[in-house]
């Protein structure tokens, strides 16, 4: 198959043919999407998490474990066998969110205690993690379109090794048309609200990859070079992942200029090339809306984690993201090298809920 790709340079427009064999080309995995520090070999594969458990850990001091705990602003009070019961959601502030269903907070009734609630992963207020997905405030037909498409084996992950994917599929195929629309109007009922501050930097703090493949802070000063990826680190890592406070807020350092970059590509669906300007892809708003908060049943794609935002422009481009209305993406990144698609996803994340798309930027 041939594809017309318009190439315009300075006032000149010219007409290039790119062959399907270049579009085909595909970088290697950025790493960083994924938080790893190594490429996959061959023969990686990851399957369903362990079911959730209350039993004491023991490496750890079963006191620790079983003493009650608070986070700024809430009343609750949960232990950290509490915290890390995937099959009972614990609840810091449920006046943020809709009342929780059975499958938020306790996952697919099919598999009994086995299962992990929605809410676990995706947080009761759907905000996500960068390791998972942001699924609040989302249209309930993308949302519904999303958990066939993962049950029917078409969503996976470009890296192999990814866990929690396979999770995510596991769970979808478990669940009844009722247990799905529940969801999809629970998490779409929800108002999305900013979380995560951009940072352009050169240099940043030592990070450690931990914790279930996250990038953690380590000292204050910046001694590690950035060196073209994202890195998103929880403001706080204990009360981001130790007692999963889902108020507690994330960085994403992305590289000097990329903000200014990724809001070309996104509004004009152009990039700088030696000193003009070249069509690489098509303007966003078309299909997400003027405010890049969703149209019809197309999602929302901005103010939200850049880590995931990313593996989801690479997996359309792989193929390992392949769903009904994948199609629609895949002319859109086709042409886009991976540091185009960082730089976009920067911009994206940068952008403020509720802004429209040519009055954003928060980078500090
Ligand atoms: C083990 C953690 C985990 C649990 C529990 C979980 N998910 Fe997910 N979910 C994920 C991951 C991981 C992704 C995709 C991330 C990726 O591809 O990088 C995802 C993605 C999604 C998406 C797609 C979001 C988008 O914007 O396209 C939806 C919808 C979703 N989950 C709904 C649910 C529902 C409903 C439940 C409860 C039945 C649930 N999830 C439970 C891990 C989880
Ligand atoms: C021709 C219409 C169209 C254009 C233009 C378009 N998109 Fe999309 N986009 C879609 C559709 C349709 C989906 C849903 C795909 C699916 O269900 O798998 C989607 C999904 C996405 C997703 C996945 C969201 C999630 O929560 O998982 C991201 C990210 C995305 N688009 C980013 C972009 C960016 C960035 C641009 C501009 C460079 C863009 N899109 C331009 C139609 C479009």
């Amino acid at each position: 198959m041939k594809r017309l790709v318009m190439c315009v340079i300075g006032a000149a427009c010219v007409l290039t043919v790119v062959s399907s064999t270049v579009l085909a080309q595909i970088e290697p995995l950025p790493l960083w999407a994924w938080a790893r520090s190594t490429p996959p070999q061959p023969g990686d594969k990851a399957v369903p998490q362990a079911p959730p458990t209350r039993t004491l850990r023991p490496n750890e001091d079963p006191k620790e474990q079983t003493m009650p705990r608070t986070v700024p602003g809430s009343s609750a009070t949960y232990s950290l066998v509490d915290v890390r019961d995937l099959h009972n959601v614990i609840d810091w502030f449920s006046g943020d969110h809709p009342p929780m269903t059975p499958i938020i907070k306790n996952g697919p009734a099919k598999l009994g205690e086995t299962a992990r609630g929605c809410g676990s992963c995706h947080l009761p207020n759907g905000k996500g993690r960068p390791e998972n997905a942001p699924v609040a405030d989302q249209p309930v037909g993308y949302f519904i379109q999303q958990l066939r498409d993962f049950a029917a084996g078409k969503r996976l992950s470009s890296d192999p090794r990814k866990p929690n994917t396979p999770t995510m599929a596991m769970l979808a195929r478990a669940m009844t048309e009722e247990e799905m629309q529940q969801a999809a109007e629970y998490f779409g009922a929800i108002k999305w609200t900013p979380w995560i501050t951009v940072v352009e930097a050169e240099m940043i703090p030592e990070m450690h990859l931990e914790d279930g493949n996250m990038y953690i802070t380590h000292g204050k000063e910046p001694t590690e070079k950035l060196a073209g990826r994202i890195v998103e680190t929880p403001e706080d890592a204990w009360q981001a992942n130790g007692v999963r406070n889902p108020r507690s807020g994330w960085i994403a350092y992305v590289p000097v200029g990329s903000v200014a970059r990724g809001k070309q590509l996104v509004e004009t669906g152009e990039a700088m090339v030696n000193g003009g300007p070249v069509r690489k892809t098509t303007a966003c708003a078309t299909c997400h809306g003027a405010d890049l908060n969703g149209l019809g049943d197309l999602p929302a794609i901005a103010s939200r984690s850049p880590s995931y935002i990313m593996r989801q422009l690479y997996d359309f481009k792989s193929g390992a993201r392949n769903g009904t209305y994948a199609e629609m993406m895949k002319p859109v990144v086709a042409s886009l090298t991976n540091d185009e698609m960082r730089d976009i996803v920067a911009y994206l994340a940068s952008i403020k809920p509720g802004a429209t798309a040519a009055q954003t930027a928060s980078v500090r």
